[in-house]
């Protein structure tokens, strides 16, 4: 029987975990000498989209996993005197400011000796986070980047504060999709957009999968989910697959779903990837409005050769 075991006392979630140590296999060649995490969309790393969306939902303290390529991710975060000296003489006020954003942050670091999978990155964790909820933080996704809409990071803490569980975001992706995901198995909603869970499953077969409501990078974990990642078993891809210990954690806690109808951006994929690239870069002030214009003269371009290809058939 499944019972509530948090104590009665209310912890505030002030710690996040950020997985950045996946070989990249996907960006090959460019992940062979950086994390992908680093990867940049437009003019800033992906990684840093997800430091300010902990920011911005009260995080105080997170934890970077890193694989054999860390140093870019550790000094991107470390102040670069020699480069802000050369901005401040030259006057470059904003670019200095820019650059010093990225510093005085509460970070550390920790390495992952060998990919594993998620569930041994996030496992990197137990001593960092010791009893407390906490955020896991996944690159691969970022969210409403382009807009003021509140961070889904705070949308699950906030959900945590009511239920004291943990809480998984998820977002209705295509049907044939299901079986690059977890997927949850809802079982009726607490309140609008949060479910209760009857089962996780790490990318089921598209006929099988029992929703549409896969499961995104953003995790909010009590603690006790380090003593399942203990045990916890290589599943899919030989890999210790963090979804397969949400679900052994969902057999002796609450374990809810929180369902995210805003923007996502995919890009641990290279389309969605290029995709964000474009949607970012169109609001970004310095290049925003030569974007579009290009977009349009490309869009006329090619519907005048996909004219021309009909034509001659
Ligand atoms: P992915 O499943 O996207 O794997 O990991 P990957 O290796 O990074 O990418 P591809 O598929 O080979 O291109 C999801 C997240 O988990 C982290 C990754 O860095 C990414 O943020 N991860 C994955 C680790 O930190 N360690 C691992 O052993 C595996």
């Amino acid at each position: 029987m499944k019972q509530n075991i948090i104590p009665t006392k209310a912890r505030k979630v002030r710690k996040a975990v950020i997985p950045a140590a996946g070989l990249g296999t996907r960006f090959l060649p460019a992940t062979k000498a950086i994390a992908k995490e680093m990867l940049p969309i437009v003019d800033k790393p992906t990684i840093q989209f997800i430091v300010e969306e902990a920011l911005k939902s009260g995080i105080e303290d997170i934890l970077i996993v890193t694989g054999k390529a860390k140093r870019p991710i550790e000094d991107h975060f470390d102040s670069n005197i020699e480069l802000e000296q050369n901005l401040l003489e030259k006057g470059k006020t904003e670019l200095l400011k820019l650059v010093e954003e990225t510093t005085d942050i509460n970070l550390h670091f920790i390495r992952q000796s060998h990919p594993k999978g998620l569930g041994h990155a996030v496992l990197q964790a137990k001593a960092f986070v010791g009893n407390e909820p906490f955020v896991v933080m996944l690159g691969d996704d970022l969210m409403n980047i382009t807009g003021n809409e509140t961070p889904l990071t705070k949308d699950l803490i906030n959900d945590y504060e009511k239920t004291h569980a943990s809480t998984i975001a998820v977002m209705k992706v295509p049907h044939d999709d299901v079986d690059k995901y977890g997927v949850i198995d809802p079982n009726g909603e607490v309140s609008k957009g949060l479910y209760n869970v009857e089962r996780f499953v790490e990318k089921p077969n598209v006929d099988e999968a029992p929703s549409d409501l896969a499961i995104i990078g953003r995790y909010l974990l009590t603690p006790e989910i380090f003593d399942v990642l203990e045990t916890q078993v290589p599943g899919a891809g030989n890999e210790i697959q963090l979804t397969d210990a949400i679900e052994r954690l969902n057999k002796t806690q609450r374990v809810f779903a929180h369902e995210f109808t805003g923007k996502r951006y995919d890009v641990g994929d290279k389309l969605g990837f290029v995709e964000t690239t474009i949607e970012y870069g169109l609001e970004h002030p310095q290049i925003g409005a030569n974007l579009k214009n290009y977009i349009i003269e490309k869009a006329k371009e090619l519907s005048q050769d996909d004219s021309k290809n009909i034509t001659k058939k």
